[in-house]
């Protein structure tokens, strides 16, 4: 199997963002969990940028991967073009929020991805990257 890990704006600063919301581990760290938590069962590529754009590109290049992993960060809100890309994946996709985004400010209860993923992870820190990686090992 094959999974992308992708994630959106400002989750390259995770360990010096607001520790409350989004914990205190860095993107590297959650990564080095997923590649561990998956070897020797799927092979990973993990992806991140601040830019919309380059994030189409990145899923555009890869839509015959098996399942992602997908954090879209503020573009979750916003990116109606971020929901098309996602409509073009043939596989599975499962949406990870590190923070409670369902509540919090009213702004970010509009989600243009939600309705293409199998499953959404939401308020559960870094441990929601663990739970979407273990639930695709699991298939
Ligand atoms: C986030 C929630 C978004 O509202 C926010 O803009 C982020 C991170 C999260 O992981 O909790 O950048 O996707």
């Amino acid at each position: 199997m094959r999974i992308l890990i992708i994630n959106g704006p400002n989750l390259n600063m995770l360990g010096k963002r607001d520790p409350k919301n989004y914990g205190s581990l860095t993107l590297k760290e959650i990564n080095r969990e997923l590649k561990h938590l998956a070897k020797g069962k799927a092979s990973l590529k993990f992806y991140q940028s601040n830019s919309e754009g380059k994030l189409i590109s990145f899923i555009q290049r890869h839509l015959n991967y098996d399942a992602m992993i997908i954090n879209a960060g503020a573009y979750t809100h916003t990116s109606i073009a971020i929901h098309d890309a996602l409509e073009l994946f043939k596989g599975k996709i499962i949406e990870v929020h590190l923070s409670d985004v369902n509540n919090r400010e009213a702004f970010r209860l509009t989600n243009y991805i939600s309705s293409l993923a199998t499953k959404t992870i939401a308020g559960l820190k870094e441990k929601g990257y663990y739970e979407a990686m273990n639930t695709l090992l699991k298939q």
